[in-house]
């Protein structure tokens, strides 16, 4: 089905091998030279483009491309300039001074919020189980460890906080023993009417319809909630029903988002995870 609606690009020949790679990996057709406005067998592209890989709609008038990236643009600016732990995600899974819970994100997305965890100091282990979200997302960060290598040993600490791993959470949280279970389970699931709504940009319309509405997402808290140390934290949009229609013990809401919070135990005074 992939197969029909998206092709990996290689921009240039030297980016041959690894569109190879992913094409095979993703088990999709992939071109070599081809400008995205001028592919009409495909809706979506995966574009390789030297070391970095985006997601582009095909067309004329498509939007603009969609990427992982942590080294510029708003998730940047954010860890610069963000409020740090006074932010609402920090107070929804618990970070304060002398208190960093080891959280698992078991909906990595593109990695924006587990960027920013991993920012105010958390250990996070990032679990994705869509190939094309999960490739765009570890280039993103292979890139980021790249640039921060070279420039910024700071952000390099903070990316090395962060381990993806290609993998259903409903699998990976089932098969996690009782010595290693996570602080906190962190759950962003895609909600279907986030499409309709005017906020979701163009562009992530895109990244949304490949790779699906979540549909099995309810199951995800239960299975948390038994795998978990401290709390699970489910991000819903702002008017969104709860997850698999349990109640929360509290709530945090912001302008267009909520933090749904469900606490297993009272986290600690002192919590440092190495
Ligand atoms: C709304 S996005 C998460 C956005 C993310 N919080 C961010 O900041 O970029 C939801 C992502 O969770 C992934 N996902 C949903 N259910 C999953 C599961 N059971 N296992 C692994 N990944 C899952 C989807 O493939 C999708 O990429």
């Amino acid at each position: 089905m992939l197969k029909t609606i998206l092709a990996i690009l290689a921009n240039q020949h030297f980016d041959v091998e690894i569109a190879k790679k992913i094409a095979s990996q993703i088990e999709c057709d992939f071109f070599i030279d081809r400008a995205p406005e001028n592919l009409d067998t495909h809706p979506y592209v995966l574009m390789v483009d030297g070391n970095k890989i985006y997601l582009q709609q095909t067309g004329r008038k498509a939007p603009g491309p969609i990427f992982a990236e942590f080294t510029e643009g708003a998730v940047d600016h954010r860890r610069k300039f963000g409020g740090g732990k006074g932010q609402m995600i920090a107070k929804a899974v618990g970070i304060k001074a002398g208190v960093y819970p080891n959280i698992l994100d078991a909906t990595a997305g593109l990695g924006k919020d587990s960027f920013v965890l991993a920012s105010l100091g958390s250990q996070v282990t990032l679990l994705e189980r869509s190939p094309i979200a999960y490739c765009l997302l570890e280039n993103g960060l292979n890139r980021a460890r790249d640039f921060a290598q070279e420039n910024d040993p700071e952000l390099l600490t903070v990316i090395n906080r962060m381990q993806l791993i290609q993998q259903s959470s409903h699998d990976y949280i089932a098969s996690l023993k009782t010595e290693n279970l996570p602080d906190v389970i962190y759950l962003d699931p895609m909600f279907p009417e986030r499409e309709k709504s005017a906020e979701v940009k163009k562009e992530m319309a895109a990244f949304h319809s490949l790779v699906g509405k979540d549909e099995d997402a309810d199951l995800l808290l239960p299975l948390a909630l038994a795998h978990v140390n401290y709390r699970v934290v489910v991000k819903r949009p702002r008017k969104a029903p709860f997850l698999n229609n349990q109640t929360p013990s509290f709530q945090l809401e912001g302008k267009s988002s909520r933090f749904d919070i469900y606490t297993v135990k009272k986290m600690p005074e002192k919590l440092t995870r190495s």
